[in-house]
C-alpha cells in the first residue's frame, strides 16, 4: 500500500512513503466512497477559449476512470490560470475542460459551481468542480477553507503533479484534514520516473539543462552537479559557461556576474570525474531574426558582433554520441533557437539522439515539450513530465509540498 520514494540529492537517505490510490481501489476501499481528485487541468487556450493543447486533460483520465471503476462518487477539480479569488469571470471557467473531459471519458461531465459547502453526487457519477482558485482562501491555504474541502470527501487523491510545488487549499490543506490522503496514478508515475532517473539511475547519467539564463536554473545546475556524469548546458546558459571557460561570445546573451557560479559548477563536476561539455563550435548570426543568415564557427573564433544562437554540428555530434551511450538522460530545455529553422540543428540532433538512445529518458518543461512535439519523438522518450515549475523544483532537489504532506499523512496511518 505504501509507495517509497527517495528524494535524489538532499534527501537521498530519506525514504518517503505515500499511499497509492490504485491500492485503495484494488482492495475495494474506494467503493461507495466520496473521492475528491485534485487534477492539474490548467491547459492553454486561444483567445476564443478553445483548448490548444490537452495533454494534461488526457493525463488525468486514468485516475478518474480508476475511481469510477472502483465504484466511487467522483469529484474532480483543478485551477485554470490565476484568477482573482471570489471574482468569477467567464474566461476563468473550466467549462471547456468539462466538455473535453466528457469527450475523453465518453460520458457527460457536469460542471458544478459554488461547491465548497456541499456537492450532491452518487457512486458511479463524476462531476467537475469549477476552478478551485476562485474559492476565497485557496491560494494562502486558509484553514477554514481547507476543512470545508476535506469535509466533502472520504478520500482525497492528489493527482496534479503540475501543481505539486504549490501548498494551496486543494493541493495541501485538504490533504491535511481529509480522512485519507493519497497519490493518484499520475502523481505516482511521476515519482516513479523521477526516482528511476535521479535516485537510482543507470549510469552514465546525462542531464541537459538549457535556457536563456543561468540565474533561473542555477540551483538546478548546482544540484545536478552533485549527481550527474555529464551536465550538458545550452542556450544562454551555455554562453555563460563558455565565458567561464575563457571563450569569447560576442554580443550573445549571458550573465557575466554569474561567472563565479558557472566556474564552481565546472570545478565541482571535474572534482567528481564528471564533465560539463563546452561547445567547440557554434552557429552565429548578426541579428536575432528568423531570416538572419547563419554561420558555423569554431567556438574560438566568435566575433564581437556575433550572436550565438545554436551549438555547431561538431558539438551536436559529440553530444549525440554521449547521449546514445548514456544509461539515463534528463532533458530540460532546447540548446538553441529551435523555433528558427537555421538555428534548430543542435536541438534536433539532441532530440534524435535521445530517441535513438537505449537510455531511460525523462523530459519536462514547456519549451522541451514543444521540441519533442516538433521532432515527433514522444514515443521514444521514456517519460514526459506534465510538470513545468514542479519538474524544475524536483530537479533542484526540493521535496515538493504534495509529497511532504502525503508522506506525513501516510506515516500517521
Ligand atoms: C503550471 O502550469 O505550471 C501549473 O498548472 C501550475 O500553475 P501555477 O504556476 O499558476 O501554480
Amino acid at each position: 500500500m505504501l509507495l517509497e520514494w527517495k528524494g535524489f540529492v538532499q534527501n537521498r537517505s530519506q525514504a518517503m512513503n505515500v499511499i497509492r490510490f490504485s491500492d485503495l481501489c484494488a482492495s475495494g476501499q474506494a467503493r461507495d466512497k466520496r473521492v475528491f481528485i485534485r487534477a492539474d487541468l490548467n491547459v492553454p487556450q486561444d483567445d476564443a477559449g478553445h483548448i490548444t493543447e490537452d495533454t494534461r486533460i488526457r493525463a488525468s483520465v486514468p485516475c478518474i476512470q480508476m475511481a469510477l471503476q472502483a465504484g466511487a462518487a467522483v469529484m474532480v477539480t483543478s485551477h485554470l490560470g490565476r484568477p482573482t479569488e471570489g471574482e468569477f469571470k467567464p474566461e476563468d471557467s473550466l467549462a471547456p475542460v468539462a466538455k473535453r473531459l466528457g469527450e475523453l471519458l465518453g460520458r457527460d461531465v457536469p460542471l458544478v459551481s459554488n461547491w465548497v459547502d456541499g456537492v450532491t453526487i452518487a457512486p458511479g457519477q463524476v462531476v467537475l468542480l469549477e476552478n478551485c482558485r476562485l474559492n476565497v482562501g485557496e491560494k494562502k491555504n486558509k484553514e477554514e477553507l481547507a476543512r470545508k474541502l476535506a469535509a466533502l470527501c472520504d478520500i482525497f487523491v492528489h493527482d496534479a503533479f503540475g501543481t505539486a510545488h504549490r501548498a494551496e487549499g486543494t493541493t495541501y490543506g485538504i490533504a491535511q484534514y481529509a480522512p485519507v490522503a493519497c497519490a493518484g496514478p499520475l502523481l505516482a508515475a511521476e515519482i516513479d520516473a523521477i526516482t528511476q532517473a535521479l535516485a537510482n539511475p543507470k549510469r552514465p547519467l546525462a542531464a541537459i539543462v538549457a535556457g536563456s539564463k543561468v540565474s533561473t536554473k542555477l540551483t538546478i545546475l548546482q544540484s545536478l552537479a552533485k549527481n550527474v556524469d555529464q551536465l550538458i548546458v545550452g542556450g544562454g546558459i551555455a554562453n555563460t559557461f563558455m565565458l567561464a571557460a575563457g571563450l569569447k561570445i560576442g554580443k550573445s546573451l549571458a550573465e557575466p556576474d554569474l561567472l563565479g557560479e558557472a566556474t564552481a559548477v565546472i570545478a565541482a563536476m571535474k572534482a567528481r570525474g564528471a564533465e560539463v561539455p563546452i561547445p567547440t563550435d557554434v552557429v552565429v548570426a548578426k541579428t536575432f531574426a528568423i531570416d538572419a543568415p547563419a554561420t558555423v564557427k569554431k567556438a574560438t573564433e566568435v566575433d564581437d558582433d556575433d550572436l550565438i544562437l545554436d551549438i555547431g554540428p561538431e558539438t551536436a555530434a559529440r553530444l549525440a554520441t554521449q547521449l546514445k551511450a548514456a544509461g539515463t538522460i534528463v532533458w530540460n530545455g532546447p540548446v538553441g533557437v529551435f523555433e528558427f529553422p537555421a538555428f534548430e540543428n543542435g536541438t534536433k540532433v539532441i532530440a534524435q539522439a535521445i530517441a535513438e538512445s537505449s537510455a531511460f529518458s525523462i523530459a519536462g518543461g514547456g519549451d522541451t515539450l514543444a521540441a519533442i512535439a516538433k521532432y515527433g519523438i514522444e514515443k521514444q522518450v521514456g517519460y514526459i513530465s506534465t510538470g513545468g515549475g514542479a519538474f524544475l523544483e524536483v530537479l533542484e532537489g526540493k521535496t515538493l509540498p504534495a509529497f511532504e504532506i502525503l508522506a506525513r499523512r501516510a506515516s500517521e496511518q
